[in-house]
């Protein structure tokens, strides 16, 4: 399908700073042309020298729902999934495939996020559960040409992905996956046992990572496993997550660390009246047991 007459930068800055979308031609969504097999994956030394360009400096980010984006010479509508403080996500379609393209929000913070598709690549390698195609590609909007993040969407895996910083998938009473309601802290830490042996490779590999790349995932045979994503950016400098010589108390005290986020990861994949109702995962004594339990599991 061609793109045959739409605008391709429908869009202005309002009075407010805000970016706004001019009226579309509502067919324009669907005559995307996919006219390169795959997309044009850089290294992130060639996407900080784009990043230096001073087109970019021009750049304030956008966070407009629906916006025209170019890669390569094909041209794509990309549709917002989600964002946050650093990026917004947006989806887009390529070959039959959909893609997640995120976009920065700020160009000072970019520089940071470089570092994932490597960040990713080692969480992968110690047999954790991570984007399964995060890479680096050279997006143009508005005329001017950047590096973005392609990933693979949430709803793209083969398991179940639970974001905790924005849940749009929540488990439900009628899943049947167990009885929140009446949940007891042993039959959480044997819920949780794949996150903790997932806590067993982070700790065996010394990664280190903060609350905010902590997420769950359901797989398809029913176990919660940990899932990583939006890796910090504090550590770009270093370029690994791993951890030298980390001693065993630190050690001790990183695991239980993560398996506190999965005390809240749980809680918060769960839907809002059955976390309320079980009231489970709003007890700090809960808590303290269930990390006791798991953290006997430690094999540090
Ligand atoms: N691969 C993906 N597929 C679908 N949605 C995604 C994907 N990656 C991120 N998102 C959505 O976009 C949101 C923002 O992504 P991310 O957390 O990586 O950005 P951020 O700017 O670092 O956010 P924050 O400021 O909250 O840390 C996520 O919370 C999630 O809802
Ligand atoms: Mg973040």
């Amino acid at each position: 399908m061609q793109i045959k007459a739409i605008n391709f930068f429908p869009y202005f800055k309002s009075s407010s700073g805000l970016i706004v979308r001019r009226a579309l031609n509502p067919l324009a969504a669907d005559t995307v042309s996919f006219k390169s097999k795959s997309l044009p994956i850089i290294t992130p030394e060639k996407a900080y020298k784009l990043l230096e360009e001073n087109t970019y400096k021009s750049y304030n980010g956008t966070t407009a729902y629906e916006i025209p984006i170019k890669i390569g010479s094909a041209q794509y509508i990309a549709r917002r999934l989600d964002g946050g403080g650093t990026k917004t996500v947006y989806e887009i379609e390529h070959n039959n495939e959909k893609v997640a393209i995120a976009l920065a929000n700020s160009p000072e913070r970019w520089k940071n996020v470089l570092n994932e598709p490597q960040y990713t690549r080692e969480i992968r390698e110690a047999g954790l559960l991570t984007n399964d195609c995060c890479g680096i590609v050279p997006v143009e909007v508005d005329g001017k040409t950047f590096p973005a993040l392609r990933m693979k969407p949430y709803n793209e895996h083969n398991f179940r992905i639970f974001d905790c910083k924005n849940p749009s998938d929540r488990i439900s009473k009628d899943e049947g996956i167990c009885d929140f309601e009446n949940l007891t802290t042993e039959q959480a830490c044997d819920m949780l046992n794949d996150f903790i042996d997932d806590v067993n490779k982070m700790l065996k590999n010394n990664i280190d990572i903060g609350s905010d790349s902590i997420n769950l995932a359901l797989t398809k045979d029913g176990k919660f496993r940990l899932y990583i994503n939006d890796l910090p950016f504090e550590k770009s400098p270093v370029n690994t997550l791993r951890v030298k010589n980390m001693q065993d108390e630190e050690k001790m005290k990183l695991g239980r660390f993560y398996l506190e986020r999965a005390f809240y990861a749980l809680g918060f994949a769960i839907d809002k009246d059955i976390y309320y109702h079980s009231g489970f995962f709003t007890d700090e004594e809960n808590k303290n047991k269930l990390i006791e339990l798991m953290a006997s599991k430690l094999e540090i």
